[in-house]
């Protein structure tokens, strides 16, 4: 090993340091280069960070070291072995492990059955695969039950568990495509300890992510890729602030946000009215209890949680995807309790899914035709129940323009997109219809910053012209920057409001959790204290 000799344009770092070096890599899709000439090194042992903008290249390059697919151009070297990786048992026999956003999981199966699933022959599917099991959650702290189901556990546990069926494989880097997505603060927190102890044991990570604040703190260098190249890579990240690094991400200076007034009118638009939602017998409590909230013209109102405490069902019932157990939705003057979606849509409210792969898009169709999803019957898709495709298309074309889709045009597949694209292209079409209420279920979820303060500008723009808002996010900079009033939703309840004005992350993380909800409630806010 010591004697081979080195390249001058090899990478910069030692090699024997070195888990991971990527060079020259390019990636070509059909009218698009997603990777251009992309070189970087990973120390062994550290957490090293990959941030840019939407559609910047950073999934597909790591789908490439993962085996997913192959570059067209360029070399990957893992423990100072070039390997190429035909397909994801390559990788993972080379020493490299992924996490996906959207989990993989089987819910029907425990945590020990989902694990061993395609690794039957490393310790069998008994005893032994289970012991294994326990003993890699207590090495790394990962806490995870073996025999529990995987549909009974929260986001951050079945993120625990794919970390735990990569690392089963005998992994030594561990790749995490924008873990903390789905994360709340303290689940954010947890995760960041699980890879310090990762790094402990001397294992790598490459970890991709747009809360840059987040980056900042948990790595140990950063990679910065531009338009599907490698801008420059930080190997000291505290000489460095978020701002900075965003317009290495952007390659300019970003624009100051906008500050905002209330404009909060006293026009109901939507009002939940003691609507509760029964369970059933497997769950033994109401999924939703006795909740009461008003939206008005020109109001954005946030609804706070730990998932899974029944923002979704508020937002399903808010949507005439459930009907409510007991109480009202009111749509302005009208009880719409009984409508379904359909009609609620037709009366101008728009929806932006919490999951746009399972609601919101057809990753198959083209652009175009996900621009009419759900509004087949509106302008400019439909008039008198016939599509008119034409106007679609030119009509995908400004939302493209408008909300900086990052597509070569309309015809691709919705599927073909950067993530963070796609969920541009869901925005732009939610708001192209002027809604008069927007039900948004963590709206900006994978978008970059630049993007997200663009979408901020929309959503305030419509609210100033008297959109109101019911808005579901785990981010909570953006609930406290966007909100009017902030609803804390634990176990089906509300438990505390806050005027979003004068709240802090840690107030709502606090109530959130259940502790110290007694001084939160804001006496100006009527309907939240019962
Ligand atoms: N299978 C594919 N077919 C065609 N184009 C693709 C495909 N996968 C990715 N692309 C394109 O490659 C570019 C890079 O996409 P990629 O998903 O790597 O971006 P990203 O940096 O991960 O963005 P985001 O932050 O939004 O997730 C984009 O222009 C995207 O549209
Ligand atoms: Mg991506």
């Amino acid at each position: 090993m010591s004697t081979s000799t080195v390249a001058p344009n090899e990478a910069v770092v030692p090699e024997s340091d070195v888990a991971v070096a990527v060079e020259g890599i390019t990636k070509r899709f059909p009218g698009v280069v997603a990777n251009h000439d992309v070189t970087f090194a990973v120390r062994r042992g550290t957490v090293h960070a990959l941030v840019g903008e939407n559609g910047a290249g950073k999934s597909t390059l790591m789908k490439i070291l993962y085996g997913i697919q192959q570059p067209d151009e360029g070399t990957i070297t893992v423990d100072g072995r070039r390997i190429t990786p035909k397909n994801p048992a390559d990788a993972i026999a080379a020493g490299v492990g992924m996490v996906f956003q959207h989990f993989m999981l089987a819910d029907n199966l425990t945590v020990t059955e989902n694990v061993v699933l395609g690794a039957e022959k490393l310790h069998g599917i008994g005893g032994a695969a289970r012991a294994e099991i326990v003993r890699i959650s207590d090495q790394y702290g990962l806490g995870v039950d073996p025999d529990a189901l995987v549909a009974d556990l929260g986001v951050g546990a079945r993120q625990r568990v794919e970390i735990l069926k990569v690392l089963y494989r005998g992994v030594k880097v561990l790749i995490l495509d924008e873990p903390t997505a789905v994360l709340v603060p303290q689940e954010v927190d947890a995760l960041f300890a699980n890879l310090a102890e990762l790094k402990r044991e001397g294992l790598t990570v490459i970890f991709i992510s747009h809360k840059l604040d987040e980056v900042l703190s948990v790595a140990d260098a950063i990679t910065v890729i531009r338009r599907g190249t490698t801008v420059t890579t930080i190997d000291d990240p505290s000489t460095i602030g978020s701002r900075q690094l965003a317009e290495l991400m952007v390659g300019s200076e970003l624009p100051t946000p906008q500050t905002e007034e209330s404009t909060v009118t006293d026009r109901e638009m939507l009002r939940i009215d003691g609507v509760s939602l029964a369970g059933g017998a497997e769950v033994g409590r109401d999924l939703l209890s006795d909740i009461s909230l008003t939206i008005h013209a020109g109001e954005v109102v946030g609804i706070a949680g730990v998932e899974g405490n029944g923002q979704q069902e508020l937002v399903e019932i808010a949507m005439g995807m459930r009907e409510p157990t007991a109480g009202r939705v009111l749509l302005g003057e009208t009880d719409v309790s009984d409508w379904g979606v359909r009609e609620i849509r037709e009366a101008g409210v728009g929806y932006i899914p919490a999951d746009r792969h399972r609601q919101g898009m057809l990753l198959d169709a083209p652009l175009w035709e996900n621009r009419m999803l759900g509004h087949q019957t509106q302008e400019p898709n439909g008039a008198h129940g016939m599509l008119r495709n034409r106007a679609a298309r030119k009509d995908t074309e400004r939302i493209v323009r408008e909300y900086d889709v990052r597509t070569p045009g309309v015809d691709v597949t919705a599927g073909s997109l950067s993530g963070g694209n796609q969920q541009k292209l869901i925005i732009g079409r939610e708001m192209s219809h002027d809604p008069v209420v927007l039900v948004a279920s963590h709206p900006t979820r994978g978008v970059d910053v630049g993007a997200q303060a663009a979408i901020w500008d929309h959503l305030r723009a419509a609210r100033r012209e008297g959109l109101g808002v019911l808005l579901v996010s785990a981010d909570l900079e953006e609930l406290i920057g966007l909100s009017d009033t902030i609803h804390v939703i634990l176990r089906g309840a509300i438990t505390a409001t806050f005027d979003a004005d004068v709240v802090t992350s840690e107030d709502l993380g606090a109530a959130m959790t259940g502790a110290g909800t007694a001084a939160a409630t804001d006496p100006t806010t009527t309907e939240a204290a019962r």
